[in-house]
């Protein structure tokens, strides 16, 4: 999954951002439209008057893609609250030059002032702030696992022929940190259960924690609580990929040309984040906690802001809330830091 995903030269996620929309693959909450962002602008500002409008904050971006939501971001910020505008440091998280080249492109119509880019989350500094993931953690490469004869084994993935042939291989467990997490799964789970274990996202939150970043921390993604993702309804796990708009299971095959992804177990990223020194202060479905967010703005918009405009944000309030569309599958977690640590 490393590999199909961020191969330097074949990896999906490689060279330059692909399209995302209409024209893509998929959609995500960004390519809606920017709703999605003025409202993450809004609550930044709110973060930040909170947390009584310290002078140094920064808003961070991981996943960030085309650039597309930070320029949503701080294009709601720069219009309202020109307070935060003017001292806000702007941190973009992108470890590849040709997705940084096309990110400031993007925010150079938008903002003027710095953005400084690292390779990873463990160089963000001890200052306050607000860091924004959409569908990162579903883009992370997975561990898969089935239960065997009594036992959990990793389903490896084999080659013959010079790559003719690509196909699954159980094969014992070996490593000490995937035998850890495969202990927790319940034990009464029938013999041919697969799913997959989430080690890269466990590590990225305890590198959060690790860099002493004492801001919040936005997490938007498909997932699941443990208890879905363990449930007999999901006897072949998460694991898809995504292409043209269309969606299966068949995860080896045209490998590099399409998507692939994985529901995020939040149960694991809640518990990651409480042993790193944050506590949830959100989760919900997407749907009920832009509902919160936004209603009372939208309602704000009559009469000030033309017709036409205000129904194009109805139509993206609707697609990101609907459960039918992505209220329900998405969820935010919204994560601060435990004072003092
Ligand atoms: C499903 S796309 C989401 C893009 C965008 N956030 C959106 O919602 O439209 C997943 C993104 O995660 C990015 N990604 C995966 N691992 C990353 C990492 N370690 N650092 C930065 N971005 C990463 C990929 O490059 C890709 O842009």
């Amino acid at each position: 999954m490393e590999k199909a995903l961020y191969d330097q030269s074949h990896g999906y996620y490689s060279g330059k951002p692909r399209r995302i929309g209409r024209t893509g693959d998929f959609y995500t909450a960004v390519s809606v439209g920017p709703l999605y962002g003025k409202l993450i602008g809004q609550q930044a500002v709110r973060l930040w008057e909170a947390a009584g409008k310290p002078g140094r904050w920064v808003l961070a971006e991981q996943a960030a893609h085309d650039g597309q939501l930070m320029a949503d971001i701080l294009s709601e910020i720069q219009v309202g609250c020109g307070e935060l505008a003017a001292l806000l440091e702007v941190v973009l998280i992108e470890p590849q030059v040709g997705y940084r080249e096309v990110q400031g492109d993007t925010l150079r119509d938008v903002w003027r002032g710095e953005v400084k880019w690292i390779d990873g989350v463990g160089e963000l500094e001890g200052t306050d702030g607000l860091l924004v993931c959409n569908e990162l953690l579903d883009a992370f490469a997975v561990r898969r696992v089935v239960k065997g004869e009594g036992q959990w084994m990793e389903c490896g993935v084999a080659l013959e022929g010079d790559g003719a042939s690509i196909f699954w291989e159980d094969r014992a467990i070996r490593d000490e940190e995937l035998r850890a997490e495969v202990e927790r799964l319940p034990e009464d789970l029938p013999e041919g259960f697969v799913t997959e274990v989430q080690v890269a996202v466990k590590g990225w939150v305890d590198q959060l924690g690790r860099s002493g970043f004492q801001g919040a921390v936005w997490l938007a993604d498909y997932g699941l609580d443990a208890e879905e993702y363990w449930s007999l309804e999901r006897p072949e796990g998460t694991l898809r990929r995504y292409w043209e708009h269309r969606m299966d299971d068949r995860v080896l095959e045209d490998l590099g040309n399409s998507d692939l992804t994985c529901h995020v177990n939040f149960t694991v990223v809640h518990e990651a984040a409480t042993a790193a020194g944050f506590r949830v202060t959100a989760y919900e479905d997407q749907g009920r906690f832009l509902t919160r967010l936004a209603a009372p703005w939208l309602r704000s918009l009559e009469g000030k802001v033309p017709m036409g405009e205000v129904g194009a944000l109805l139509r993206q309030f609707q697609s990101l809330t609907h459960p039918g569309i992505m209220g329900r599958s998405f969820r935010v977690m919204l994560l601060e830091r435990v004072a003092g640590l």
